[in-house]
């Protein structure tokens, strides 16, 4: 794997696994209704291309673009929008489809954002989430994996734009980012 990475966290057999747990899960609570997938750029680029594929629900997609960190592997609290969706989604079921909840920041504003577009529901799912989404108050419902507080990469995970083309998530030596 590289002098890059330390190791393979999560494998692309478990990641294949699970989102097709969480897939039949979420085909079962929305009952065959049709539902908007919200993919955040760009990490969640994979995450929704496997999801996508693994749910039987009728979709469509759309993206959000928003920056909450910069190049390195610290959280900048600001959240803002690069790129808007495309489509309205008032009165329809709109699924937040993320790759990571780190701080919960970005969720919990792409949350007051999104719902105060009179979504008829609004869901979220993430492949992975991190100890410290639990100090912030939101609810989300389908969660790929829980995973320790370190930076990762792959499977849509960048750092400095790097490594999203990993299949299998995995965590960077701390040469890499100066740790
Ligand atoms: P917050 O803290 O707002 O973070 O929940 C969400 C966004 O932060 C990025 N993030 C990471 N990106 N490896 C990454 O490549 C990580 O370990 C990591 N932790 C947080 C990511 O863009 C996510 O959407
Ligand atoms: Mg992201």
């Amino acid at each position: 794997m590289g002098d890059d990475l330390r190791s393979v966290l999560i494998t692309k057999e478990q990641i294949d696994a699970r989102l097709a747990e969480l897939a039949s899960g979420i085909d079962e609570a929305y009952g065959g209704r049709e539902l908007l997938l919200v993919g955040v750029l760009k990490g969640a680029v994979m995450v929704m291309a496997d999801l996508a594929r693994a749910l039987s629900s009728p979709v469509t997609m759309d993206w959000m673009a928003v920056s909450s960190y910069g190049a390195g592997t610290q959280s900048s609290g600001v959240v803002r929008i690069l790129k808007d969706l495309d489509t309205d989604i008032k009165g329809k079921d709109v699924l937040i489809v993320e790759d990571i909840i780190d701080s919960g920041l970005t969720l919990s504003w792409l949350l007051s954002n999104l719902g105060s577009r009179e979504p008829a529901s609004l869901g979220v799912c993430t492949l992975l989430r991190k100890p410290d989404a639990a100090k912030v108050d939101i609810d989300v419902r389908w969660v790929g994996f829980d995973i320790p507080s370190e930076f990762v990469v792959g499977y849509g995970l960048d750092y400095a734009e790097k490594y999203r083309n990993l299949p299998f998530v995995g965590t960077l030596a701390p040469h890499v980012y100066g740790g």
